[in-house]
């Protein structure tokens, strides 16, 4: 029965471990008994984050790349697949950016940018890792990271809510084709979380509070309340769970008109 709720012997890639939500999630599989492997774009900060996993007694591994770059994904599956040999329990598609602009004034390669680095680098790692997941004993395991701005209009500018409406899309699809193969995809979606990438908006006071009285909780999520769900997902006790998008916003998705 305790097997169900660990993660004991897995083998999992998280993408964009060294900050944020990605490494929460590192840190939360890493502790539930998961051997992690993850990448990030800053070499400096991946070699602090490994020496304070390993300080920890955590196993992880690491390298550099951006997997946005179709070289640098094929060299962090080279990596992986030595590290870990030929099967892959987890994947976690975690890297994503944003560019906050009215829907007319985006240049075509900043949209483009979004849509390569959120919902391209996704897709191609999800088509890199199936003949690993495939092997996975036990069954493989996918958690995207989309975002309420897949499910509704926020202000979070259009190339990124797309994005992610289609990492939303890709995950109920692929959960659909990859049943077969043993494996289940399922999306976590934040509201508002407290990262590195989010803590520009919450230093505009107007916009934070915005942000609060929109939200039934009335606080922001921290990133351990994402990666705790994500870890769920990963395990045994989720094996009938897949094709999902689970919103983790304090309540905000279901919010129409209640103020208090
Ligand atoms: N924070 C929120 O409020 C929020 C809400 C909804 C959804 N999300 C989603 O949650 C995910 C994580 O967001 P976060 O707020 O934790 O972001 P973050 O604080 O910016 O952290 C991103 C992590 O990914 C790495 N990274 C970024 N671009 C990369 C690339 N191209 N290749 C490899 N690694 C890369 C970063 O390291 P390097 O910079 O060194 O590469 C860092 O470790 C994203 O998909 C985001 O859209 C966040």
């Amino acid at each position: 029965m305790k097997s169900r709720w660990r993660l004991d012997g897995q083998k999992a890639l998280v993408t964009g471990g060294t900050k944020g939500i990605g490494n929460a999630i590192v840190v939360e599989l890493a502790h539930l008994g998961a051997e992690v492997y993850t990448c990030a774009r800053s070499d400096a900060d991946l070699q602090q984050c490994l020496a304070e996993w390993r300080a920890q007694g955590l196993k992880v591994h690491g390298s550099v790349a951006d997997v946005s770059s179709a070289e640098d994904r094929a060299a962090l599956l080279q990596k992986v697949g030595e590290a870990f040999g030929g099967s892959l329990d987890i994947l976690v598609n975690n890297v994503g950016t944003s560019i906050r602009r009215a829907t007319v004034d985006y240049t075509s390669e900043e949209a483009e940018h979004v849509l390569r680095v959120n919902f391209h680098s996704c897709f191609a790692m999800m088509q890199l890792c199936h003949p690993l997941l495939k092997e996975a004993q036990g069954g493989g395991s996918v958690v995207n990271i989309g975002s309420v701005a897949g499910v509704t209009s926020i202000k979070s500018g259009t190339p990124y809510a797309a994005s992610k409406a289609a990492m939303h899309k890709v995950t109920q699809n692929c959960a659909c084709e990859w049943a077969g193969d043993g494996i289940r995809v399922n999306c976590v979606a934040p509201w508002y979380t407290n990262t590195p990438l989010a803590s520009p908006v919450f230093e505009d006071k107007i916009k934070y509070a915005e942000i609060l009285s929109r939200t039934p909780m009335k606080r922001i999520a921290e990133a351990e309340e994402v990666s705790a769900l994500v870890a769920f997902l990963c395990m045994r006790g989720a094996s009938y769970i897949t094709g999902q998008v689970v919103c983790v916003d304090g309540g905000f998705t279901q919010n129409g008109w209640i103020t208090n």
